[in-house]
């Protein structure tokens, strides 16, 4: 019988499956998720009005509740949003639409995994930027890369997973300027940076920006994303989205974590502002640790005892963070999302005591 692998791209054979191993730990921050489960209010009021919907019925085509009341809270036209089952289905929905054999997508490494992997899957071509050695965006290079490369898509994650690194607007209008093709901006962590590049979109049809409830929202179970794009290129992106992408208690629930950012989401994000500050000045102070600044709700932090010992040590306290010592530039470093304030004191202690004990202990 021939090897049923064989019909199989060899692209994707080559792959290492996107994935993470199933580890619990009572303190679990390795996937940048919030640290608080959803107001109860928030809860409550998606259940009480999904009650009252039928659920024989399909949702409506288009998720037009929810993208008015994203139009609101963006400050961009609802024709120009489209909803997703995660921003992941986003990026997935934008790349299969501009990539092809042989198409170029540009990003900067490292950076979060599936910009590769999608690209790869598609049969595209990744063409790779470092960071700067201080893990900001290099301009220059990037720049260079797209005169000389000429991708379809230039992908800038802002802030970055796992740096942190933001992109600042007028280096990403050189970027949108310098290119032929789409930039899009996966914006995942804009709210604790609290600095977006929405803005530009008016002045610029090739930005496109991706989001999510995942994060800041407080809703990663629910698997909701958003992109903001010029409404013609948010049309031609949908084509590769499937109807009924989103569920419509998601939606509802979405509809409802927008109506209460203010009073029930933002107070939440600002104490993770907070913690985040608190934990990079405390793990600074740990010999052996060196903790980038990240505007984001995690931080690289670079150790000078091995990564996967670390981590491994934390596991044994119960503690899972993520080792992100494979990726380039981050040999020496692992990261952890920003906790409660008592996750992140037992976090601090532990690593206090790991390395106090030394390498060898
Ligand atoms: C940069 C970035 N983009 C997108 C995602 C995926 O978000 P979602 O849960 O909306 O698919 C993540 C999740 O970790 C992320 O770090």
């Amino acid at each position: 019988m021939a090897d049923p692998l064989e019909a199989i791209k060899d692209p994707v054979r080559n792959l290492r499956p996107y994935s993470l191993a199933p580890e619990y730990a009572a303190v679990k921050i390795n996937q940048n998720e919030s640290p608080w489960d959803v107001h109860r209010s928030v809860k409550e009021e998606a259940t009480r009005r999904m009650t009252g919907r039928a659920w024989s019925r399909y949702p409506d085509f288009v998720a037009a509740a929810l993208h008015e009341r994203l139009a609101g809270f963006c400050g961009w036209k609802a024709e120009g949003i489209l909803t997703g089952n995660g921003s992941n289905e986003l990026i997935q929905a934008l790349l299969m639409v501009t990539v092809g054999a042989g198409e170029r997508v540009l990003i900067s490494e490292p950076t979060f995994a599936l910009y590769r992997q999608i690209t790869t899957v598609l049969g595209g071509e990744i063409v790779s930027t470092c960071l700067t050695r201080d893990f900001r965006y290099d301009i220059e290079s990037l720049r260079s890369a797209v005169r000389a490369a000429r991708p379809a898509v230039t992908i800038i994650c802002s802030p970055n997973n796992p740096t942190g690194s933001l992109i600042e607007a007028r280096d990403l209008i050189i970027l949108l300027e310098a290119t032929r093709g789409l930039v899009a901006v996966d914006e995942a962590y804009f709210e604790f940076a609290e600095s977006s590049v929405a803005s530009l979109l008016n002045d610029y049809p090739n930005l496109i920006i991706f989001r999510t409830f995942s994060k800041a929202m407080a809703m990663a179970a629910l698997r909701i994303g958003y992109l903001l794009a010029a409404p013609e290129v948010a049309r031609e992106v949908s084509k590769a989205v499937l109807p009924y992408n989103l569920n419509l208690f998601s939606q509802t629930a979405a509809e409802v974590a927008l109506e209460m950012y203010e009073a029930k989401i933002r107070p939440l994000v600002r104490i993770a502002g907070a913690e985040r500050d608190r934990l990079h000045i405390e793990l600074k102070r740990i010999p052996g640790l060196a903790p980038l600044y990240s505007r984001a709700n995690f931080m690289v932090v670079r150790s000078s005892i091995e990564p996967r010992r670390v981590c491994r040590e934390l596991l044994k306290r119960d503690i899972l963070v993520r080792d992100v010592s494979s990726q380039p530039m981050l040999e020496d470093y692992f990261r952890t999302s920003v906790g409660t304030h008592h996750e992140n004191d037992l976090l601090i202690r532990a690593l206090r005591e790991i390395f106090e004990a030394g390498p060898e202990n």
